[in-house]
């Protein structure tokens, strides 16, 4: 039977096994939204102040204090904050720091950062996107940097989903017929929920509810809040050719390896053109708060972000 756990509490279950994890989805995906953020923000960031927001164990908060940055990581689960604070100590990284919040109601004043970075598939976690995005606004110095994910709801992961659910989940998205029927009857123009497994260190899986949303909402709501959307860039194009249930382990098989790895090739083809990058599993977008930034705002190749938004 597929027991679906609240967030914070399947995160929390996770804490021990969650750096443990490796698979070439997820490490795909961290290498991509890596590059992007620091095409964006530089690779030099002294004296820069971000929030990395559901920061996890501090997979991009050690990664950003290490080329200087002040970093507070916010999350709500708090064993995985006690990894992420573990790792800081040993890494010796006094500019990394960590507190518990959520993404709707953040712990920090007014226009206090240069730069906030939500990755991860964090933002498809969060209850309430558009309170989320508002905080984002508040805290967000002018001219500041947003850098988020969201899980796309027109996706070939997805049609992979809907089919495996229709018939029974063969490929284990952990879905039931009824919950894809449900999908499949909301209008394109909204969100949906559903079930997303997360494979544990022993090969288990604890399955967790997952906001899967339109590209064209997450546009509006980023317009409405008052973001400049500067870029979209998709991943896991061509890649969810194999459905990522057979991708997302630790144990991949050698020749879906191989034809995985191709695909991901491919994929960085893809992601510069629309409207292929909108077809991407997982969506990053590239926001600015207008206004005047202090420093200045630098320059952004946006040849290693080229897939722009209107
Ligand atoms: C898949 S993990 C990503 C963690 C980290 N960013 C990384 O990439 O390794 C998703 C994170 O979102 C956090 N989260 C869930 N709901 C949240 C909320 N409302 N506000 C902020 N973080 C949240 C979870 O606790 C979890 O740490």
């Amino acid at each position: 039977m597929v027991v679906e756990l609240p967030v914070i509490e399947a995160f929390d279950a996770m804490s021990a096994d969650y750096d443990v994890v490796q698979d070439d989805w997820y490490a795909t995906l961290d290498a991509g939204l890596e590059g992007l953020i620091l095409a964006t923000l530089g690779r030099n960031l002294e004296g820069r102040f971000i929030l990395d927001i559901g920061c996890g164990t501090g997979l991009y908060s050690l990664k950003l204090a290490h080329r200087g940055a002040r970093v507070l990581g916010i999350d709500p689960a708090r064993r995985l904050l006690e990894q992420a604070r573990r790792k800081a100590r040993r890494a010796r990284l006094r500019g990394a720091t960590f507190s518990t919040g959520r993404a709707e109601a953040l712990p920090v004043a007014d226009r206090c950062a240069d730069a906030i970075v939500c990755c991860g598939s964090v933002f498809a976690f969060v209850d309430d996107p558009e309170a989320a995005l508002r905080e984002f606004y508040r805290v967000l110095k002018p001219g500041g940097w947003l850098i988020f994910d969201a899980e796309n709801r027109f996706s070939i992961d997805t049609l992979w989903l809907s089919l495996s659910g229709l018939i029974g989940d063969p490929l284990g998205y952990g879905v039931s017929r009824l919950e894809v029927l449900r999908a499949l009857s909301t209008p394109p123009t909204r969100s949906v929920r559903l079930r997303y497994p997360l494979v544990r260190a022993d090969g288990s899986t604890v399955y967790v509810g997952l906001r899967l949303d339109p590209p064209g909402l997450v546009g509006e709501w980023l317009r409405r809040t008052g973001f400049e959307v500067k870029a979209v860039r998709g991943f896991h194009i061509a890649g969810a050719l194999i459905p990522s249930t057979l991708t997302i382990r630790p144990d991949l098989p050698r020749v879906i390896r191989t034809l995985f790895r191709g695909l991901v090739r491919l994929d960085k083809l893809l992601a510069r053109f629309r409207p292929f990058n909108y077809l991407g599993t997982t969506l990053a977008f590239i926001c600015r708060k207008p206004g005047t930034a202090t420093p200045a705002v630098r320059e952004v190749d946006w040849r290693l972000v080229p897939a722009a938004a209107d």
